[in-house]
């Protein structure tokens, strides 16, 4: 990392604040910033006080004797000596409270289609899938696989899970067999759980014949439970394959709850790195569970009555996080989307709002983009009216994106958080408390309590002050941050504590602006070097997306002779774009050098009919890197393209 050189300040609008709405302040759990700057820094001047005070929101069977132990870094520990249960926490006492109450609603595939879950039912039915668990042999701390698409036996599935102290591994129902098989290998899991089919858009997933490839010639995993999605019968393998509602229908719904100490792991969950194989972030009980519900009852305002429509999947750390374990720790209704932004069509996310009641909305920039690509009409079908916070997470927010969010879906009326953190850090590190703090459009904003951002030079080399860029660290510790990674400690230390000693190292390039917002400008290894100068291709492509004639847009760097590194972008034009073939390049390389400067001007912008991304929604810029230099040879790992033609197309294209 030692090219990382002092970024220069390129993030348009950064003095633009857009105040607090006044009727949401007046009722918010905090007010104005002068309540965050007093809990802030209590937070981080008293931190065990202030800990040990918001451990009290969790049921705990016997409390903690200590609150952390954070002197030695990547070695930490919260709440040494207690004992709890996140599925007592999830579910027990709101069962006990309220058991009436929605705790699930199921938004099925074709629009309208629902189904709600108590939180009796879903006591009944977690404890039920335990106790399956338990008949197959798994003890505390086996690990079991899910591998599920957005229904409610996956919820079941993972609180079943906690309930017994078994350590599960959800894997996206999208990967593909041989990258299910690495995360089974790696996590020695002994059960498996998995649908016959899943459904999602237009699309049927084969998921059973997927788990049937990763598992052909495997012993490891003995039994695989089997949900029943839909009507379609797959061939189910003797001794080893059997339905999941059979299997429950013959335990009993009560199933008591395993006593875990505060750091048993509650969950692996895999994500790649820049090198080598993914990694299982390892999260633990008591710090993981206390964070996710904190914040989620701080960043989006939650209230009892709320319902938290996190348009996510289980299969990342947000669905984790803020489907699953922080609202319902919280006893909040909380929504599985099963279904995408553009099924049937784009009006589905406010249509769906409308019919559940949705009060507080979380999704991607990826998605926002998709959406405003189809215009305004197709929100407007939908009133909106319930939602009052608007979330979004995974990758900087362009501003002209953040302004859409703001103006169109929230018609000016819901405070957005742009919440940023990583799998790594279990929960939303930096955002904006939407009753307190004035918002930049594409700026995170500000530190949650307890967390301390700082930012270094490739040296380490602390940089002090407002108006500077560096490479964001996080100074101490803080209750979710992840453990260690499966089987490999050394690599966890390796990963993130060698770079600067002492620092927790986000792999992230940011911004500290002149009020001291922050600004994330992407992953360092995603920045481009230009005559000396680094410029986030985030930036770049922000400037490229606020152009009309363009939806999208990824900037990735090739070598050049005299530069050291030329700037190259790939765009997607919208529909309604009237640029010429002949029109493009020129057009858009004077757009970059409108918005940003003449230092980060692309050698060329090539349009092209689609980006290669995950199946989160992340565009690969490794392939097109590879792609550009030439290098299309050893394109490495495509496992996680999510449309592997993409970059046929690509290559046909620059011939
Ligand atoms: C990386 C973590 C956290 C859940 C989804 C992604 C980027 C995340 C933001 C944001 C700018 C963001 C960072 C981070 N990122 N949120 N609000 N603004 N960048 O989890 O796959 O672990 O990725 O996503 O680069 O390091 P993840």
């Amino acid at each position: 990392m030692v090219w990382w050189p002092p970024a220069f300040p390129l993030m348009p609008e950064t003095s633009k604040m857009i105040p607090t709405k006044k009727d949401f302040s007046a009722k918010a759990r905090i007010r104005d910033m002068d309540e965050y700057k007093a809990l802030y820094q209590r937070s981080v001047e008293t931190p065990e006080a202030f800990w040990k005070e918001q451990a009290q929101s969790l049921t705990w069977m016997h409390p903690p004797d200590a609150v952390c132990d954070t002197s030695v870094p990547g070695e930490h520990n919260w709440f040494s000596g207690g004992r709890l249960n996140v599925a007592v926490n999830c579910v027990d006492r709101h069962a006990a409270a309220t058991p009436d109450k929605t705790a699930i609603i199921w938004a099925k595939n074709e629009p309208g289609e629902y189904e709600n879950i108590t939180f009796a039912e879903l006591k009944r039915n977690v404890g039920r899938v335990a106790n399956v668990l338990r008949s197959l042999g798994v003890r505390k701390g086996d690990r079991v696989c899910i591998y599920m698409p957005m229904i409610p036996e996956a919820a079941y599935a993972m609180l079943a899970c906690a309930r017994i102290g078994a350590i599960h591994s959800v894997v996206f129902a999208g990967f593909s067999a041989e990258a299910l098989r690495d995360r089974i290998v790696d996590a020695e899991a002994k059960v498996l759980f998995t649908a016959n089919e899943g459904l999602r858009g237009g699309k049927k997933i084969e998921l059973k014949r997927i788990v049937d490839d990763a598992l052909d010639g495997m012993t490891m995993v003995e039994s695989v439970l089997v949900a029943r999605r839909t009507d379609a019968d797959v061939p189910m393998k003797g001794g080893r394959d059997q339905w999941l509602d059979e299997a429950m229908a013959q335990q009993r719904a009560a199933c008591p709850a395993e006593w875990m100490a505060s750091e048993d792991p509650l969950f692996i969950l895999y994500t790649s790195g820049s090198t080598g194989k993914p990694k299982g972030l390892v999260h633990s009980t008591a710090g993981y569970l206390l964070y996710t519900s904190l914040t989620h009852r701080y960043i989006f305002d939650a209230r009892e009555d709320d319902v938290h429509f996190c348009a996510a999947d289980v299969g990342w750390i947000t669905g984790h996080s803020y489907i699953v374990y922080g609202p319902l720790c919280n006893g909040v209704t909380t929504v599985l989307f099963e279904s995408t932004p553009l099924y049937p069509d784009a009006s589905r996310y406010w249509k769906t709002a409308d019919d559940i009641g949705a009060t507080l909305f979380y999704t991607s920039p990826t998605a926002l983009r998709a959406l405003m690509r189809e215009g305004d009409e197709p929100v407007k079908q939908g009133k909106r009216e319930s939602i009052r916070v608007l979330g979004t997470v995974g990758e900087p927010i362009n501003p002209e994106v953040w302004r859409w969010y703001h103006d169109v879906v929230g018609e000016e009326r819901c405070p957005i958080v742009d919440t940023w953190w990583q799998t790594e850090t279990g929960g939303i590190l930096i955002s904006p408390l939407p009753g307190a703090t004035p918002l930049k459009p594409g700026s995170a904003t500000l530190p949650f309590f307890g967390i301390k951002p700082l930012l270094v030079d490739a040296n380490g080399n602390r940089i002090e002050g407002n108006d500077v860029s560096g490479l964001l660290c996080i100074e101490g510790s803080w209750p979710s941050q992840a453990r260690t990674i499966w089987g490999d400690h050394q690599r966890f230390l390796n990963t993130y504590f060698t770079a600067f000693p002492g620092l927790y190292f986000t792999g992230d390039g940011c911004r500290r602006d002149e009020d001291g917002y922050y600004w994330i400008t992407g992953r360092v290894d995603d920045v481009i070097n230009v005559s000396g100068h680094r410029i986030g291709t985030a930036e770049i492509e922000s400037a490229l997306v606020s152009h009309d004639a363009v939806a999208e847009a990824a900037v990735v760097p090739k070598p050049h002779d005299i530069k050291g590194q030329g700037i190259h972008a790939f765009v997607v034009l919208t529909e309604s774009s009237d640029l010429g073939a002949d029109e493009v390049s020129g057009t858009l390389k004077q757009q970059v050098r409108h918005a940003i400067g003449a230092i980060a001007t692309p050698e060329e912008v090539i349009a092209v009919d689609a980006l290669p991304k995950t199946r989160s929604g992340k565009i690969m810029r490794r392939v097109l890197r590879k792609i550009i230099a030439g290098e299309a040879h050893q394109l490495g790992d495509l496992s996680t393209l999510a449309d592997p033609t993409v970059v046929d197309q690509l290559l046909e294209k620059l011939k």
